[in-house]
């Protein structure tokens, strides 16, 4: 299973990406990679936050990288150099899943985020060929992919809640995968409980498959998304989108 987790801000990416990513680890390696700058998917994997302290994020690698192609600017990046030792260095372990951190992106002055972007572009292409699954928490844009790793990547899961924000936010992720040549795209619809709220993201979201529903499961730990009855509630919805998606992607 490769999936990519994208969505608005704030409307339950990485509560699923790290759910999602917690399920499949109990039956095997799962590579997670947070690719939004917040960097909190570790944090709600229940990796201790001591351990995550020493992450190194990604972002740091573009100087190897760059290093690698013996080159110092313009299209350094455009030499594809070797990145799969750099995964192992830059990764930290917790039982079968594996985790790895882009960093924030200097997005002031000359600093843009496209050379970041291109290095998430060549760790996409080396993490897809790897065994196992892999999971991406995504920013809100698709400006990380190319098609050659959109195709992949098994299924893209757009996160929504039943607010207009989050739906308007969901059609534009639908078209900008379009332009990509993605089509296995399907809604996660988050925070609905109720007949009402889940009639509201089908009937918004149109052609778009909406693969399950995550109930509002009010208190749920930023560290540890299964702890607690919140917690459980949240693995039992995610359970059966998974079991979904397993048919459908
Ligand atoms: N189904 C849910 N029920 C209750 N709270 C949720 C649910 N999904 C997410 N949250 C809470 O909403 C906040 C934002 O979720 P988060 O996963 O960080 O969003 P994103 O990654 O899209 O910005 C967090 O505090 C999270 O615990
Ligand atoms: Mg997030």
């Amino acid at each position: 299973m490769k999936l990519a987790v994208a969505g608005k801000g704030g409307v339950g990416k990485t509560t699923v990406c790290a759910g999602l990513t917690l399920l499949l680890a109990e039956a095997g390696k799962v590579m997670a990679v947070d690719a939004d700058p917040n960097n909190c998917l570790g944090f709600a994997l229940g990796i201790p936050p001591d351990r995550l302290v020493d992450i190194k994020p990604v972002s740091e690698m573009k100087e190897l990288l760059a290093a690698r192609a013996g080159s110092s600017g313009g299209g350094m990046f455009d030499l594809a150099p070797e990145v799969a030792d750099l995964i192992e260095e830059f990764k930290i372990s917790d039982g079968n899943i594996d985790l790895l951190v882009m960093g924030t992106i200097d997005r002031g002055g000359a600093g843009c985020a496209c050379s970041l972007n291109s290095t998430l572009k060549q760790l996409l292409r080396e993490l897809v060929a790897l065994p196992g699954s892999l999971l991406v928490d995504m920013e809100a844009g698709l400006e990380h992919l190319g098609r050659g790793t959109a195709a992949a990547v098994n299924a893209f899961l757009v996160v929504v809640d039943p607010t207009p924000p989050a739906l308007r936010a969901a059609l534009r992720i639908v078209k900008l995968a379009g332009e990509l040549g993605i089509t296995n795209v399907f809604a996660v619809g988050n925070r609905a409980s109720t007949e009402g709220e889940k009639t509201l993201i089908r009937e918004a979201l149109g052609d778009m498959p909406v693969i399950g529903f995550v109930g509002d499961h009010r208190g749920l730990a930023q560290e540890g998304v299964f702890a607690g009855d919140a917690g459980q509630a949240l693995r039992a919805d995610l359970a059966a989108v998974l079991e979904n998606l397993r048919t459908r992607a």
